[in-house]
């Protein structure tokens, strides 16, 4: 689905991402992990061509897509969750829900029926569908913008640290909202710093230090590794 090789992102004279390379299959949950500042959102940012990278290769179903733009990449089934959620909190959520649309093309009815599955899938959503999306506790934020990243019937979705900034049983939440997409053949690259709750819901993991792809494995593997378990797990 997704093939990264040897990719390098700059910032000016930054190095941000120093010859990356990373699969993802059909079907597959990845888990991203590393510290802040390892360059992960970059990886992502990269991946979905809001920056574009130095060198290297990114591969989404057979194509070559380094240096596409956003929206290209958004019509070709590349849906990101940015850091932070990415809510327009001077819109309501109704009007959030539908900016998943924008590059579908989808009939009033269509849009209705998957307006009222994901409304039914997140409940608390349709409770405040005609209310600010600025009202909306983080949690409700962040299953509003997994919702519309979702309504752009994604092939690939990119997720930047949804578990951020939530309550424990929020993040709890979110993970299980992963695994429910997962079961139901979503292909996800996640990115997360809560590296024991991301592999547990992942296949294979990545771990980035630096801008450099450190270790690579079975996601259940990764969570029993000493390595990761000092530096990613055993101190939190
Ligand atoms: N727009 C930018 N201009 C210059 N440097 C940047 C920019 N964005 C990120 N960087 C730098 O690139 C490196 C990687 O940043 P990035 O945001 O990708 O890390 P991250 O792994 O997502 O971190 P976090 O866990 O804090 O979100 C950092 O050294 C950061 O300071
Ligand atoms: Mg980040």
């Amino acid at each position: 689905m997704l093939a990264l090789s040897d990719l390098t992102t700059n910032y000016g004279r930054i190095a941000a991402l120093k010859g990356v390379s990373l699969e993802v299959k059909e079907g597959e949950v990845v888990a991203l992990i590393g510290a802040n500042g390892a360059g992960k959102t970059t990886l992502l940012k990269t991946v979905c061509g809001i920056v574009s990278p130095a060198s290297g290769e990114i591969l989404f179903q057979g194509a070559h897509i380094g240096g596409k733009d956003p929206s290209d990449l958004y019509s070709r089934g590349m849906a990101l969750i940015p850091e932070g959620r990415g809510i327009l909190t001077t819109m309501t959520v109704r009007d959030n829900l539908l900016l998943g649309f924008y590059n579908r093309k989808a009939s009033s009815a269509e849009i209705a029926r998957d307006m009222d599955e994901m409304l039914t899938r997140f409940p608390v959503l349709r409770d405040r569908i005609d209310q600010s999306a600025s009202v909306l506790s983080g949690g409700e934020q962040q299953m509003l913008a997994i919702s519309r990243a979702l309504l752009a019937r994604p092939k690939l979705l990119l997720m930047d640290e949804p578990s951020l900034g939530l309550a424990p049983l929020v993040v709890q939440q979110v993970f299980e909202t992963v695994l429910d997409l997962q079961r139901e053949g979503l292909t996800i690259l996640l990115v997360e710093q809560n590296a024991k709750q991301a592999l547990q819901v992942s296949d294979r993991a990545y771990v980035l230090e630096t801008g450099k792809i450190v270790l690579s494995g079975e996601a259940e593997a990764l969570l029993t590794s000493p390595d990761v378990q000092k530096a990613y797990i055993g101190g939190r």
